[in-house]
């Protein structure tokens, strides 16, 4: 247990700071239904996968490559199908969309968990900063593209960060998309960290009048391999404050399994969670007009992009 944890309290939800995957889903049967959990190789992902089975869930579990995701849904013991999906790369993004209309299930959740963080120096994929294209364009793209395979009740979990504080002060660079001006390692992630809120909002806008929702979570914070690009120094600061602040990796998954699948939130749309409650993004997270800017601007990048 963190010092954090011991001094934090349970929210309204019943769970907090402490609670891990397997809490939050406690006495659940999640029998019969299929999930798609993107990152699957890794940290969370592997984690979010491995519980969801546990609770007799199907899932299909991407990764960059079918190997990589060979690997991980083998690790899990349970039914878990890989599939291919490198969210930089539009081709593999479409084909994995093929994939998964083609097999037919109806999604219960569709979690988007992939993610690159404070890549040092400035990188670029079809004219985009590389965080922004693969943690928000990649998962535009395949979410959008999986609309038709979301159940009638089916929800979208995109994992965002409290780093999209760091995010420009006019939230989102429509000016700049390639970064070629200013470049910074956590100003960019934030930004593709606010790109997650800003498109679960306009999602949700879009999915008005159904029953299907769409929110964004902050996991914590947890040592995963998303520090790799990460100074020695910083490393070492994180492994001095990991027993004070930071999350074991089954803690760090409980947030989007809760709003993935606990029956209290099935309603719940628009919205941010952190530590399994109801969270305040910045104010610029809840601007529908700069989150309906994102998605026509997403829209007409996606529209140039190599099929
Ligand atoms: N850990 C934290 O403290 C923290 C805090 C706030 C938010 N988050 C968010 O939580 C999510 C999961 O992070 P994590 O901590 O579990 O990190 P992680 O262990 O590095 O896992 C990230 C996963 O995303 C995959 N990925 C990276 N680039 C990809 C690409 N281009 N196409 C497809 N998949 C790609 C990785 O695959 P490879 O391993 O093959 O690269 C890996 O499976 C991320 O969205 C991150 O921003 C994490």
């Amino acid at each position: 247990m963190s010092l954090y944890q011991y001094f934090q309290k349970p929210g309204p939800s019943g769970f907090g700071h402490g609670s891990t995957a397997e809490d939050v889903t406690a006495g659940m049967s999640l029998a019969g239904k299929t999930y798609l959990v993107t990152g699957c190789s890794s940290g969370l992902g592997l984690e979010t996968m491995r519980v969801l089975t546990l609770r007799g869930a199907q899932v299909l579990g991407t990764a960059r490559t079918l190997e990589k995701a060979r690997a991980a849904c083998a690790s899990v013991g349970g039914d878990a199908v890989p599939l291919a999906c490198e969210l930089s790369d539009p081709r593999s993004v479409r084909a994995c969309v093929e994939s998964v209309l083609a097999r037919g299930e109806r999604l219960a959740a569709l979690i988007g968990n992939a993610g690159i963080m404070a890549l040092p120096r400035r990188e670029q994929a079809f004219g985009v900063e590389l965080q922004l294209f693969t943690n928000h364009v990649g998962h535009f793209l395949l979410v959008t593209g999986l609309l038709d395979a979301l159940a009638d009740d089916g929800r979208v979990v995109m994992v965002s960060s409290r780093a999209h504080l760091q995010a420009p002060r006019e939230g989102i660079r429509f000016d700049d998309l390639a970064a070629d001006r200013n470049y910074t390692p956590w100003g960019h992630y934030g930004q593709s960290k606010l790109a997650n809120l800003l498109f679960a909002k306009e999602l949700a806008r879009r999915l008005g009048g159904t029953r299907r929702t769409a929110n964004a979570i902050h996991p914590g914070v947890i040592p995963t391999n998303l520090s790799r690009h990460l100074p020695r120094a910083a490393e070492a600061i994180f492994r001095v404050v990991r027993p004070l602040l930071l999350k074991t990796t089954a803690q760090g998954a409980a947030t989007q399994v809760f709003v993935a699948t606990h029956p209290s939130v099935a309603t719940v749309t628009g919205e941010y969670f952190a530590d399994s409650n109801l969270a305040r993004p910045r104010a610029d997270a809840n601007d529908s007009a700069l989150a309906r800017r994102l998605w026509e601007v997403t829209e007409e990048i996606v529209e140039k992009l190599p099929r």
